[in-house]
């Protein structure tokens, strides 16, 4: 039988990863409301927002005033999106606890995310990356497009090892890597794991997956096989990111939970809270949400 970890960590993207890609903006007060939520479900680490420009999300324009909103709960870790200086001197002087940097093993998506090559994004990382760590701030990486790129398909091993290293030798503490149009499958996951846990520790990388085409949990699944234990997730499967056309909601962490609970991996994290935060942003959002979970806990409901 195949050994799987007695416990993982849940990282929920939903206030960032799932509002930046709405079409409406939900007040700041709902935000606010959501996340503070979301704090008292057991989760240990929330990405609350973004500070990037709000030309290019407006969804998240208010994040400033989102991160001074919320009440912090002990034990948990709220982080934010940050693609440059600009973006860090905000984050600091919201007092955010950790910040993401973040870049795309594809040319033409890095491109269209970021306005700019990734050889030129890649100094702007690592300036950010160092001030953001001497201001006491810890840093993650993410790394885009890593199963696949909506204008370049597939991008090879040695692309992504080589962006590894650099986010990992730059200082970030753990890089999640993205299937950010959800098109991975459990078989692709497994080659791209063997090469990079040939190198890399499993505490160093975590997985996010979209579910565009219904192969997240099949893909969380192989993950775990692999030895990973640190996965995003969305409650009610929002999110998707306006720059990757197809990309769709993340993996929902309302099915995940009850995935990885089921198979008796802990993940400290109350279900029945998380979904009550589901059925708030569902409500507010006006619109089903794609989650499993929260539509069999309303059926049951009425
Ligand atoms: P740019 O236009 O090239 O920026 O955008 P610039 O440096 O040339 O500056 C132009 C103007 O923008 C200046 O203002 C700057 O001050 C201002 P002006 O002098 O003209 O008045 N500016 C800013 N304003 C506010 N906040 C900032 C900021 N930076 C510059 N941070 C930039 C470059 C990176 C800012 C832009 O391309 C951007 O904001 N991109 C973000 C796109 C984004 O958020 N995409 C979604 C997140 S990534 C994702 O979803 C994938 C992920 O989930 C993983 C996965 O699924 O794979 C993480
Ligand atoms: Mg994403």
């Amino acid at each position: 039988m195949l050994k799987w970890p007695q416990a993982v960590t849940i990282k929920e993207v939903g206030p960032r990863d799932g509002l930046q890609n709405e079409e409406i903006f939900v007040p700041t007060v709902d935000k606010v409301h959501l996340i503070n939520q979301l704090s008292r479900t057991g989760l240990s680490y929330i990405e609350v927002t973004s500070f990037v420009h709000p030309k290019w999300i407006p969804a998240l324009a208010d994040s400033e005033q989102v991160v001074k909103s919320i009440n912090r709960e002990k034990g948990v870790r709220y982080a934010a999106l940050v693609p440059n200086q600009k973006g860090l001197e905000k984050a600091i002087e919201s007092n955010i606890d950790e910040v993401s940097v973040f870049l795309s093993v594809s040319e033409t998506h890095n491109m269209k995310n970021m306005n700019k090559s990734i050889q030129d994004t890649l100094p702007i990382l690592q300036s950010v990356i160092h001030d953001a760590k001497r201001s006491g701030k810890s840093v993650r990486g993410y790394l885009s497009t890593v199963f696949g790129c909506p204008y370049e398909g597939e991008i090879s091993h040695q692309k992504i090892l080589k962006l590894c290293d650099k986010l990992l030798e730059m200082g970030v503490y753990e890089i999640s890597l993205g299937d950010t149009i959800g098109v991975a499958t459990p078989k692709q996951v497994q080659e791209l794991l063997n090469t990079l846990l040939k190198r890399f520790s499993a505490k160093q990388i975590a997985m996010h997956y979209h579910n565009t085409r219904g192969t997240a949990l099949a893909n969380v699944t192989a993950s775990l096989d692999a030895g990973i234990i640190t996965f995003d997730s969305s409650l009610g499967g929002l999110g998707g990111c306006p720059y990757a056309p197809g990309a769709s909601g993340n993996v929902a962490t309302d099915d995940l939970l009850y995935m990885l609970h089921k198979m008796d991996i802990q993940t400290g994290v109350d279900m029945s809270e998380l979904l009550k935060a589901s059925v708030y942003i569902q409500e507010r959002l006006g619109r089903p949400l794609s989650s499993h979970s929260l539509l069999v806990y309303q059926n049951k409901k009425h």
